[in-house]
């Protein structure tokens, strides 16, 4: 990858009274009951960014997704708590404008003194953000780079999308990535590029389709592949096991096989899992062996057989890739796996990254000490798109 700009060259420059736009990822997860932010990590994560340019005298106006509204204003997706939020975690009122790039959002940004920062409405609310069309992509992107005399690309979670705020402003604006995105390049580059060895990455997580890309990717590279989560239950299956009424994604059996066949033994699925009679917190619950899943049962965790099979090969690892839960963690009935694993890392002597969000959700929510792992990237999808070794648009934007 060629270089990329950064903030540093951008404050170098002088940034006092310019309008900086920035693309955060603030992205957070929400209570479906009362819509609070239950987990922050995202807005902390572009703090340092967001700091250095109010500290340098910058206007800062920024924008972000949140969900996946169709287009059109969604209340239920409305980026107002989090402009809360981040107020109190700067210490200064953020101004929001309640449209991204109507009169609200003209006035908030006009308004702006040199060091304060605004937040744009959901940027998905318009319909040119995610278009697949480049004249719409490109007529939304025109009214966001006006707001900006200089663009920083501060999303890493959101790199790996090919939409107006991340693609498309950053060919009409001076762009730089910001504090963020450098650093998840710089740590995913070092699993992409020269893993210490052994080399153990842990994967997680409800389907095999959304793996399917990063387990062909990480195969040759990795020195070991453990398998958990809902996803687990498809290999077993291509095992010949029975699995009971557990999640099973029945046309990617045949793939699975194959995987376990071409694998050369780097594969390692569990010996044991927690079957539940129902997908409910307090569901009667019991350990099994892999090959006595009852018919009418489905598993909701990996077993301690299992947490203590992978937790030996973890000890051994000098680098370490963690996504997706090993269960359903949010239930305290089978959150053992995820915490053993994640307690596995964080002891092994080994440079260890978490990726996704609902991996490093879980870290929060299970309150492991987020300092125990080298890295928590925030971004999901991008991360693993990014081990695939596909070109993210957001990354590409910012090397032109
Ligand atoms: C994420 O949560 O993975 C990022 O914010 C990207 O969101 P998306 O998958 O809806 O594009
Ligand atoms: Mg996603």
């Amino acid at each position: 990858m060629s270089a990329l700009r950064t903030l540093d060259d951008l404050l170098a420059e002088g940034v006092s009274g310019r309008r900086v736009l920035v693309r955060a990822d603030l992205n957070v997860p929400l209570d479906k009951q009362t819509g609070a932010i239950t987990d922050d990590g995202r807005i902390r994560a572009v703090l340092p960014t967001l700091g250095a340019l109010v500290e340098a005298g910058a206007k800062v106006v920024v924008c972000s997704h949140l969900g996946r509204p169709k287009g059109a204003p969604d209340p239920q997706f409305s980026l107002g708590p989090v402009a809360g939020r981040l107020g109190e975690l700067l210490g200064a009122p953020v101004h929001f404008a309640t449209d991204t790039v109507g009169d609200s959002a003209r006035s908030t940004v006009a308004g702006l003194a040199d060091g304060q920062v605004a937040l744009l409405e959901n940027l998905r609310f318009n319909a040119g953000e995610t278009s697949k069309d480049e004249a719409e992509r490109g007529a939304f992107a025109d009214h966001l780079a006006a707001f900006g005399d200089a663009y920083v690309d501060d999303a890493f979670g959101a790199v790996h999308r090919k939409h107006a705020s991340v693609f498309d402003v950053p060919a009409r604006l001076p762009h730089v990535a910001g504090r963020l995105v450098l650093r998840e390049v710089e740590v995913l580059s070092k699993l992409t590029a020269d893993p210490e060895r052994p080399y153990v990455v842990v994967l997680g997580g409800s389907k095999v389709s959304d793996k399917l890309a990063v387990i062909e990717a990480l195969l040759p590279t990795v020195d070991r592949l453990l398998i958990g989560g809902g996803m687990c239950f498809t290999f077993l299956k291509a095992q010949g096991l029975e699995v009971g009424t557990s999640l099973l994604e029945k046309d990617m059996v045949e793939t699975c096989r194959n995987l376990l066949e071409r694998s050369g033994g780097k594969i390692m699925l569990p010996v044991d899992v927690v079957v539940a009679d129902a997908f409910a917190p307090d569901a009667a619950h019991d350990t099994v062996r892999v090959d006595g899943i009852p018919s009418h049962r489905l598993g909701l965790d990996v077993g301690p057989e299992t947490v203590a099979g992978f937790s030996a090969a973890l000890s051994q690892a000098k680098t370490i890739f963690w996504n997706g839960p090993m269960g359903v963690f949010e239930m305290p009935a089978f959150a053992a796996g995820t915490r053993g694993i994640a307690e596995a890392i964080t002891k092994a002597d080994a440079f260890s990254v978490v990726g996704g969000g609902d991996s490093a959700a879980a870290v929060r929510a299970l309150r492991l000490d987020e300092t125990d792992f080298n890295h928590i990237s925030t971004g999901g999808g991008a991360s693993l798109e990014y081990l695939e070794g596909k070109t993210l648009p957001g990354i590409a934007a910012l090397e032109n």
